[in-house]
């Protein structure tokens, strides 16, 4: 009887080893690699080539016409892939159970299924769970052409049958290949099988969507390869406790990156939200102590947040620090430049921050709002109402310019705003319409200005 053979995996390269060592020999990242029981028999059709025609050529002999692109009809989507899903691209979607992404990609096939022959693969949900969640949708299901699979072979077998345009396999962690014997979601199933796939998408033309799983701390599960095997990386997100779903590229080999859509999930399935910035701002009769307005830029995006701060004394001599969709890191240094640059302590102080409606701003324009809203809460003092702030905070206490001032400056406009606080370099050359702009150059200044 032949030895079952085990290597180990690593999870972040693939890189595999004979025996389990703390640290990948190929990558050196620790603690990354995993039990793999697989004998690879010999894959066939490994190293043919991923385009139809492999043959050398000179780059401007290459035929480069913009590829058409497949638009969904859902908006949001399409902006995040950049017009539309790509002829023979492989589109990844990552996201935690249960935030919608099969219920996006139903809804995406059905709309599609009106001009194009479209498959839904679903290796996690029967066809009659699907079909329930369809008349729930109220979509059109007539031209979706459904196939509850997770066989590999078979799944290949049925897209050379049916030639679809667009195909959804949900999700990439339930399928397995028989040509390996780990078990389905294992670093090397996710990854024989992605590979395939990509490569059947790309001599068929065929625009590929990927589901797959994240672990716990919020990655795509399986190797990291998988993002580099495939064209564009899509997170679906959203805070559980709000029907708010936004949807960001993290990579796209078609379109720019940090797009982002947002989505609203209803009982008829998700909606897409045209304007973002009013779901962002709680909606207060009178201005309050600890509020602040923010415009931050997603993309090419401006959308409106508003930040909120609760200081309060501290009745531990441990004081507690708490940014939620800001980064926690930053309110500490922050911190630390309110008091040494503006004279403002906060030591003895607990300090909340939040940003209203789930949002996650990773950029650093927040700075200057968040330490706003900090300050009005300290001295439990409103900020005047109608009124915008963003720029970077420096550890010097200067404020630093952010990119495309004059856009979010014209979207706070646009919403009713009516001044703004911005960094020296993004005072606007020509006068925004009902905007009075105050540009600062230090922390100190901002400070003044705002109460
Ligand atoms: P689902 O698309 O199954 O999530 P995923 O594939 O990412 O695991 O979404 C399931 C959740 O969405 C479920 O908790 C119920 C909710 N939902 C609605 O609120 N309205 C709807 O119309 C549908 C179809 C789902
Ligand atoms: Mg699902």
């Amino acid at each position: 009887m032949s030895k079952v053979k085990t290597t180990y995996v690593c999870r972040e390269c693939g890189g595999i080893s004979p025996k389990w060592q703390g640290q990948c020999p190929q990558c050196g990242d620790w603690n990354t690699l995993d039990e793999n029981i697989a004998e690879v028999k010999a894959v066939s059709g490994r190293f043919q080539s991923l385009a139809a025609d492999g043959a050398i050529k000179n780059l401007s002999e290459v035929n480069a016409e913009e590829v058409p692109r497949i638009p969904t009809q859902l908006l949001e989507l399409d902006r995040v892939l950049g017009g539309g899903l790509v002829p023979g691209g492989v589109v990844l979607i990552g996201g935690d159970p249960g935030i919608g992404k099969s219920t996006l990609l139903l809804q995406a096939l059905a709309s599609l299924s009106d001009t194009q022959a479209v498959l839904y693969v679903s290796g996690e949900e029967s066809a009659q769970q699907i079909a329930l969640r369809a008349r729930r949708l109220g979509v059109s299901t007539a031209k979706v052409r459904l196939y509850p699979e997770i066989s590999l072979e078979k799944i290949l077998l049925a897209l050379s049958n049916e030639v679809p345009k667009v195909v959804v396999i949900d999700s990439i962690q339930t399928m397995f290949t028989e040509a390996l014997t780990s078990a389905p979601g294992s670093v090397a199933q996710v990854r024989e099988c992605s590979s395939q796939l990509t490569r059947f998408a790309k001599r068929h033309g065929t625009s590929v969507l990927l589901v797959g799983h994240v672990t716990k701390d919020g990655a795509i599960a399986g190797p990291r390869v998988l993002e580099h095997i495939v064209d564009a990386v899509l997170y679906f997100e959203g805070d559980t406790h709000s029907s708010f779903r936004l949807i960001r590229a993290i990579k796209n080999r078609f379109g720019a990156v940090n797009e982002l859509g947002v989505f609203a999930m209803t009982d008829k399935g998700l909606r897409e939200v045209a304007n973002p910035s009013a779901m962002f701002l709680s909606q207060h009769a009178e201005p309050v102590a600890g509020s602040c307005v923010m415009v931050t830029q997603e993309g090419t995006r401006p959308m409106l947040v508003e930040v909120q701060a609760l200081v309060d004394d501290a009745h531990s001599p441990q004081v507690k620090r708490l940014a939620l969709g800001v980064e926690q890191n930053r309110l500490a240094l922050l911190l630390a430049v309110l008091h040494r640059h503006a004279g403002i302590v906060a030591f003895d102080q607990d300090v909340f921050i939040n940003a209203v409606g789930g949002v996650r701003i990773a950029e650093p324009a927040a700075d200057l709002a968040m330490l706003i809203a900090i300050v009005s809460s300290l001295k439990n003092k409103p900020l005047p109402a109608k009124i915008v702030i963003f720029g970077e905070v420096g550890l010097a206490g200067e404020v630093r310019p952010v990119q495309r001032g004059q856009e979010r400056l014209k979207e706070a406009a646009k919403l009713g705003f009516t001044h703004a606080i911005v960094p020296k370099a993004n005072r606007p050359r020509q006068q925004i319409e009902g905007m009075t702009v105050t540009a600062v150059e230090r922390l100190d200044e901002a400070v003044a200005a705002a109460f």
